[in-house]
């Protein structure tokens, strides 16, 4: 069956008008990713097993979440075997048939870079990937890091292209190189710049014919790390490449990285020279021109249980989670905080932070801070 392809994108106009549909949640819930209006909570979709049960328990998630003032939704075409964007897309394709949200109201995004498998684990994984991706020609055995992670073009273009068919539809409105760190961990910095260069003329072409509004790096340790570690990615020379291919209207915009009160160097660690100036990933972010995501903001759920001392510094919520999640949101330069959740009682009590105001940033520095400290 040939599933129709959902035109448009996000849109400045019609994420406008999803704000003012929740005009009763607090108005620090949406902020702006470059010209569109984002919700401060976004759903995550990488934990779970490749399986009908999640995958039914994802459809009532993403749908709860949409009706409840989220309309960030973020996958990568590797999660549960390609099982999340495809429940992505069904269930979109159906709210969007219903009248129930317009396809422009939602910020769409996936990742592309680790070799996917197909809806389940195969029996033999190493000849599923020289059947699908070395025969084919996507890629050479060279290309792979680890087994497992590739970002030559030919690979990147038609992962793209699966991507917008598991997700249903023309446009995806950001587009993360996923963990391109692992990369330059094994082949070392040159030759990395090279592949990421290859991958950035690819998604600015992509760009420029609409399969993609805006595109960036998904990260784990390269945003994180000491610069002088193989795994460490410099904003100022991402952005720099990305100019010198697109010029100054390049769509490289947005970063993502893991940051929550066990990850805080997004906003504590000055790892990130700009200009000269020695900055955090999310000041080097902001004067960059780059929207920047969080990841993880529940550490994997680890934080979905806070000791009572900690705890008792994010007053006024009702729940450990709750206090995690707030803290991410509230930190300035943050976008959008995003969490895993598959389960709607997940969403409903996530997504009662959007009516709370933010956690100043004084009371976010004295979180940290050892002399309150009982
Ligand atoms: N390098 C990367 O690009 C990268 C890495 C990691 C994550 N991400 C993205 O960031 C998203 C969020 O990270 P994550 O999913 O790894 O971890 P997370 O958001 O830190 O935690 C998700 C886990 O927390 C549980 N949870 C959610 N709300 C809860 C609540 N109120 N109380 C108790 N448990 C709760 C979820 O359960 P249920 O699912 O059962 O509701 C799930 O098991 C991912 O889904 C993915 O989209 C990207």
């Amino acid at each position: 069956m040939v599933v129709p392809m959902i035109a448009g994108a996000a849109s400045v106009s019609a994420t406008e008008r999803f704000r003012q549909r929740f005009a009763s949640l607090h108005p620090a819930h949406f902020r702006q990713l470059q010209d569109l209006w984002v919700s401060s909570l976004g759903l995550g979709t990488y934990l779970g097993d490749a399986d009908d049960t999640t995958d039914a328990l994802y459809a009532d998630a993403i749908a709860q979440a949409l009706a409840r003032g989220c309309n960030v939704i973020d996958t990568a075409i590797n999660y549960r075997c390609q099982r999340s964007e495809r429940v992505i897309g069904r269930t979109l394709g159906k709210l969007i048939a219903g009248g129930a949200i317009a396809r422009e109201e939602i910020v769409l995004c996936t990742k592309g870079g680790y070799l996917p498998f197909d809806g389940a684990v195969p029996e033999d994984p190493a000849r599923y990937i020289v059947d699908t991706f070395i025969n084919p020609a996507l890629a050479a055995y060279d290309d792979l890091v680890g087994g497992c992670h590739c970002l030559a073009p030919a690979y990147l273009d038609a992962s793209l292209q699966t991507s917008l068919c598991n997700l249903q539809v023309d446009t995806i409105d950001v587009y993360y190189l996923h963990n391109p760190e692992q990369q330059r961990e094994e082949i070392g910095h040159e030759m990395f710049c090279r592949r990421l260069e290859a991958a950035f003329m690819l998604l600015e072409r992509r760009a420029s014919e609409g399969m993609i509004r805006y595109y960036g790096i998904a990260t784990w340790h390269g945003l994180r790390s000491n610069p002088k570690s193989k795994s460490y990615l410099s904003l100022e020379d991402i952005v720099g490449m990305a100019q010198r291919i697109g010029g100054s209207n390049h769509h490289c915009r947005v970063i993502q990285l893991p940051y929550n009160l066990a990850m805080p160097e997004a906003y504590s660690f000055a790892n990130q020279t700009v200009r000269g100036e020695l900055m955090t990933p999310l000041a080097a972010a902001h004067s960059l021109g780059l929207a920047a995501v969080a990841s993880a903001s529940l550490l994997q759920q680890q934080l979905a249980t806070l000791p009572a001392t900690l705890a008792a510094r994010i007053p006024n919520l009702s729940t450990s989670a709750q206090r995690a999640i707030q803290f991410v949101r509230s930190t300035p330069g943050l976008t959008t905080a995003l969490i895993g959740m598959k389960r709607a009682a997940h969403v409903e009590e996530n997504l009662a932070l959007a009516q709370q105001p933010l956690l100043s940033p004084e009371h976010l520095a004295g979180i940290f801070d050892r002399s309150q400290r009982r």
